[in-house]
């Protein structure tokens, strides 16, 4: 009995599976239609944009603030220029504002629609794994961020979260500063604003350090978002319909 796990897809209908055609006059073979899919979806994997953001997109981004319709205006801008953007994005603001759906839908778009290659990056994430490489030997520090200081657009969402040590510090320092030096686009996610919302709160400079905030400054265009917490008051969760 056939293994139904292990059919193979169907080939594509127009080529028949081998993926070129041949033009009209005979003269010339080109790619099929079907292959640009692929690549695109092979992209959008190499993208590792989380499960929860996947279906993340301008279109399904609302505008209940002015600070969101600006951000929104200002992500459309940015993937029409795309590649010709001078800066990446800085979004900024507090819990929910939908800072990670506004950084992944402009990912997607740029890598699925506009073939680059792209990156998303969870910076927590990103220093244990470099960690861990410290004890375990099969992967290198370099090894794990070869592909984030390559990507021609990350998202390094999350930066500040937990409080860096001098060494976190200083690995992405380097990792943003070479991407600066390639001129590569990032667009960052942040909570910490550059005045503290509140008396007494912390800053971005105080909690990222004055020269990675400083090289930020050069590298992204600042963009707060504001409004109500959309985890919490717009979107309750629920467990069954
Ligand atoms: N303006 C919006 N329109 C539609 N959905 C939104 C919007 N803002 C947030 N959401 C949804 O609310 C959830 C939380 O948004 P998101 O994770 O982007 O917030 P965040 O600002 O990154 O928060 P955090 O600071 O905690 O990382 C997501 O499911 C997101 O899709
Ligand atoms: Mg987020
Ligand atoms: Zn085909």
């Amino acid at each position: 009995m056939a293994d139904l796990a292990f059919d193979p897809p169907a080939p594509c209908p127009v080529c028949k599976g081998f993926g070129f055609l041949e033009t009209p006059d005979g003269r010339r073979v080109v790619p099929c239609a079907c292959k640009a899919g692929e690549h695109s979806s092979a992209r959008m994997r190499g993208a590792r944009i989380p499960d929860r953001y996947r279906g993340c997109s301008l279109a399904n981004f609302n505008t209940l603030h002015p600070s969101q319709a600006a951000a929104k205006a200002l992500a459309r801008r940015f993937i029409e220029s795309w590649p010709v953007v001078g800066a990446g994005l800085l979004i900024v603001g507090p819990v929910g504002r939908g800072k990670t759906h506004l950084a992944t839908a402009i990912l997607a778009e740029i890598v699925d629609a506009r073939q680059a290659r792209g990156i998303f990056c969870d910076t927590t994430e990103l220093l244990d794994r470099i960690q861990a490489t410290f004890s375990r030997s099969e992967e290198t520090a370099d090894d794990v961020l070869t592909p984030f200081k390559e990507a021609e657009i990350m998202v390094l969402d999350e930066l500040g979260a937990r409080r860096p040590t001098e060494w976190g510090r200083d690995t992405l320092y380097a990792l943003l500063n070479a991407r600066y030096n390639q001129r590569r686009i990032t667009l960052v996610t942040t909570n910490f604003m550059d005045e503290g919302d509140r008396a007494g709160a912390e800053t971005l400079e105080s909690r990222i350090g004055v020269p990675l905030r400083s090289r930020l400054a050069e590298m992204c265009q600042y963009v707060p978002l504001d409004g109500p917490d959309f985890r919490r008051e717009v979107k309750q969760g629920r467990a069954f319909a």
